[in-house]
């Protein structure tokens, strides 16, 4: 597990964080972002959205529990869809019912807020992002690295 933190001093800054990490995103890839309410989460997958070339809006799946944006892979251009989750009214349970639907498309890169709701259902494999509030528009932002997965991109995600 290692851990490196960003600062961002604004929502641009941080969707422009979010753009740059979607340039080393691989199919299958699943990343848990935890912080408070208003913290960044869904502003830091709309980054990540644009990255993508999805062109769809991006809302918090809060009432809806997923979301599923087409986009595309910049390395490559492959067609990939950005599965949106929001574990904040999930039961353990129906978190891993959610992960393990059918419905969800392949390809797929998964982002999950409020993914500290059920800590014990993190895959080994993910890249935990989490945010919290310094000041009006300052927030900061650490990157915890598990699993092998990550672990070999962890110098690329550190030049973010
Ligand atoms: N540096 C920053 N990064 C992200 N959001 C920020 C930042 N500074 C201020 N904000 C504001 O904080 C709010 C974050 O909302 P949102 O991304 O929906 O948070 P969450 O999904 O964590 O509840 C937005 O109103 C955004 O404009
Ligand atoms: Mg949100």
């Amino acid at each position: 597990m290692r851990t490196f933190v960003v600062i961002s001093s604004s929502p641009l800054a941080t969707e422009r964080l979010a753009r740059r990490l979607s340039r080393l995103l691989r199919e299958g890839d699943i990343l848990c972002l935890v912080g408070e309410l208003g913290s960044g989460k869904t502003t830091f997958v709309r980054g990540l959205a644009q990255g993508l070339r999805v062109t769809q809006p991006v809302q918090s799946p809060t009432f809806q529990l997923m979301r599923v944006y087409q986009g595309k892979l910049p390395q490559g251009q492959v067609p990939v869809a950005l599965v949106h989750l929001d574990w904040f009214r999930l039961s353990p349970q129906e978190c891993e019912t959610l992960m393990a639907e059918d419905a969800i498309p392949l390809p797929a890169i998964y982002v999950i807020e409020w993914a500290d709701r059920a800590r014990e259902r993190w895959p080994v494999e993910c890249l935990e992002i989490s945010f919290e509030w310094m000041s009006n528009e300052g927030r900061r932002i650490a990157f915890r690295v598990g699993g092998k997965r990550w672990e070999r991109r962890l110098n690329e995600t550190r030049r973010l």
